[in-house]
């Protein structure tokens, strides 16, 4: 009878140990934002940490803005407002790429649940003029990008790109200001963020100071890699704070259905 009890204990134990497992692992996937690039969401062990800032760094066409507007669009469907800032880009072109994505629906513009706005258009607001801008209004960009995160209830934000916005900071002191900033308000308000880095084919940093890359909690690596004739584009994980995430490199293609993500196979370079 004494043995019996024991084994009922122990196994509601073990079930109790099992269900805090299930729990644990819940509560895990809910802190991630789930990019819904499904591929990278595998390779990120569930997804960016939620309220984290990373670096998506890479030369010209190795799909920097694809992979950007692709986590914004994502986030639309799970209820989360995304907004895009664009410096390099007008964001009427932007928006008439969106077409050539099947799962792009476009009342989420309608509906103010994906914004673009361009950089230059912030700048006018606040009176900024041509040249670099002081500390102070460094802090006052800021504080605009954070009302509109706040007004419109964003909880994705991406930069395209953090090089060409520091192109009027010009120093690391004014960058590491700008980041930190941005980084901690958007953190406060659970709102994840990608800062795009645009560096020069296979350079060894991953942003033009290199302030950049130390202040984000994640770098996303993209490439070109010449195989067998063809220019294939690659990814990499180079860090992520709080995950534990694959570091091999991947191919990575662009398709109408989204970005699709294989590993590298060796061999054959
Ligand atoms: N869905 C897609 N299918 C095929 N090619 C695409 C798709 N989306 C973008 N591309 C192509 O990929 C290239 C790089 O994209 P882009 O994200 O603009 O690169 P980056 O921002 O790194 O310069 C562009 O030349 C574009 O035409
Ligand atoms: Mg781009």
């Amino acid at each position: 009878m004494v043995i019996i009890k024991e084994c009922f204990l122990f196994g509601n134990i073990v079930k109790y140990m099992e269900i805090m497992v299930v729990i644990n692992k819940i509560s895990d996937f809910m802190d991630r934002c789930v990019t819904g690039i499904s591929d990278l969401d595998v390779i990120l062990d569930g997804g960016i940490p939620k309220g984290n800032m990373i670096l998506v760094a890479g030369s010209v066409g190795t799909g920097k803005t694809t992979l950007s507007t692709e986590f914004l669009i994502h986030g639309t469907e799970k209820n989360e407002n995304g907004l895009f800032i664009s410096v390099t880009e007008t964001t009427k072109k932007l928006i008439s790429n969106l077409d050539h994505y099947e799962f792009f629906d476009s009342n989420a513009i309608k509906n103010q649940n994906l914004t673009f706005i361009d950089a230059a258009s912030i700048y006018e607001l606040l009176g900024l003029k041509k040249g670099d801008l002081t500390l102070e209004e460094i802090y006052f960009l800021v504080k605009a990008i954070i009302e509109i995160v706040d007004e419109k209830n964003i909880k994705r934000l991406v930069i395209d790109s953090i090089t060409s916005i520091s192109f009027r900071f010009r120093n690391e002191e004014k960058i590491r200001n700008f980041m930190l900033l941005l980084a901690k308000q958007l953190s406060e308000r659970g709102c994840t963020s990608i800062m795009v880095s645009e560096i020069p084919p296979n350079e060894k940093k991953y942003s033009s100071y290199g302030v950049e890359e130390a202040i984000s909690d994640g770098i996303i690596l993209l490439n070109n890699m010449e195989r067998g004739g063809d220019l294939l584009r690659t990814l990499q994980v180079v860090k992520m704070r709080g995950s534990s995430h694959s570091r091999a490199k991947y191919v990575m293609d662009l398709t109408p259905i989204g970005i699709l993500i294989v590993p590298l196979l060796r061999g054959g370079l």
